[in-house]
């Protein structure tokens, strides 16, 4: 049966934007710098580091600077890529002057998300985005995109597929290289990703698209076993499943990264990460947290 699945994936490591984002208390940049030092040393090569958002919003996110120019100054500059968010051209300009090779633009499938999230419609904010699009052609700047709501909505309920098929073929064409599917909420089961992807395939390459599970219902993994099933070979995930979005309520983290390794080996799928190290940079931001490591693979193999 594996055969049919994807030989290699490649997994886009969020954990320390989208796990600390969500954060109560403010993480110091010294321990993200850490944290991201021991996921590079694991073999991930694409690290989500942070968020040119505004720092009102979203305190956590505040040392955004600092940190992107530590990174692209430290010890994993030149095989590590570290994408930030940047959601209109202000934050681009700061992204890039604080050194950024890559950004991420977030829009969502649900306009009430969209006005909670980023403070205006869904056709606003792709207004907001073609400046920054222009400047980062211009640089020669890679932008990924995101979908929120692919599947559900905290404020609205279930988005059709169609929706976020439209959404991504926009964003494909204002030239993002990769449009990433986010069920920000986590309802999501491999049914309804297949329905998902189908409708999104058909208007965009799958080799364009990745998935960005929240795991809030327990079916992350399983969505991207089904996800692997459709051919798509690109994966968010997130150290420790950390993460949420502060604005949406009771949503918890991506598929643990150790969780989304783990399947891909037992699957002869090669990801690049080493496990072990992995769960050594998911133990020391655990420790950080104060709290255990909620991944249940995690756990079972702390105890070998
Ligand atoms: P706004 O208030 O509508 O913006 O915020 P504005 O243009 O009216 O400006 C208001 C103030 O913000 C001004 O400052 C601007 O200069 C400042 P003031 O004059 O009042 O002092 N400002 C900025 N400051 C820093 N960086 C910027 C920036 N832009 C304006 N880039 C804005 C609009 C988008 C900035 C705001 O709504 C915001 O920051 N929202 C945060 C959204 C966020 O970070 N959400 C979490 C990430 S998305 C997510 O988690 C989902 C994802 O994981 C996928 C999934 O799971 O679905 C990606
Ligand atoms: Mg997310």
């Amino acid at each position: 049966m594996s055969e049919a699945l994807p030989k290699r994936v490649r997994i886009v490591e969020v954990g320390p934007r989208d796990g600390l984002q969500n954060e109560t208390q403010v993480i110091p940049t010294a321990v993200k710098l850490e944290l991201i030092g021991l996921l590079a040393q694991a073999g991930l090569r694409n690290i989500e580091a942070t968020a040119f958002v505004s720092p009102r919003w979203v305190p956590q996110m505040a040392d955004h600077a600092e940190l992107l120019g530590a990174l692209h100054s430290g010890p994993h500059a030149e095989t590590a890529r570290y994408p930030v968010l940047t959601p209109n051209l202000r934050g681009y300009e700061s992204a890039r002057r604080a050194g950024a090779r890559e950004v991420a633009v977030f829009a969502a499938a649900s306009e009430a998300f969209s006005q909670k999230n980023i403070n205006c419609s869904i056709a606003q904010s792709l207004q907001r985005f073609e400046p920054l699009m222009a400047a980062a052609q211009a640089d020669g700047v890679a932008v990924r995109a995101y979908v929120s709501c692919a599947v559900g909505c905290p404020y609205s309920g279930p988005v059709a597929p169609a929706q976020v098929a439209a959404l991504a073929a926009e964003l494909k064409q204002m030239g993002c290289y990769e449009i990433s599917l986010g069920d920000t909420i986590g309802v999501g089961t491999p049914g309804q990703i297949r329905q998902l992807l189908d409708a999104v395939a058909a208007q965009v390459p799958m080799a364009c698209l990745a998935g960005h599970f929240h795991d809030t219902y327990g079916q992350a993994v399983a969505n991207v076993y089904a996800a692997l099933e459709c051919g798509m070979t690109v994966f968010d995930a997130s150290v420790a499943g950390l993460g949420g979005c502060p604005y949406a309520p009771g949503a918890s983290g991506n598929v643990a990264t150790e969780e989304l390794v783990y399947l891909c080996q037992g699957l002869d799928i090669e990801t690049g990460v080493d496990l072990q190290q992995l769960l050594a940079a998911g133990a020391y931001i655990c420790a950080q947290l104060g709290r255990v490591n909620p991944s249940k693979l995690a756990r079972a193999m702390a105890t070998k």
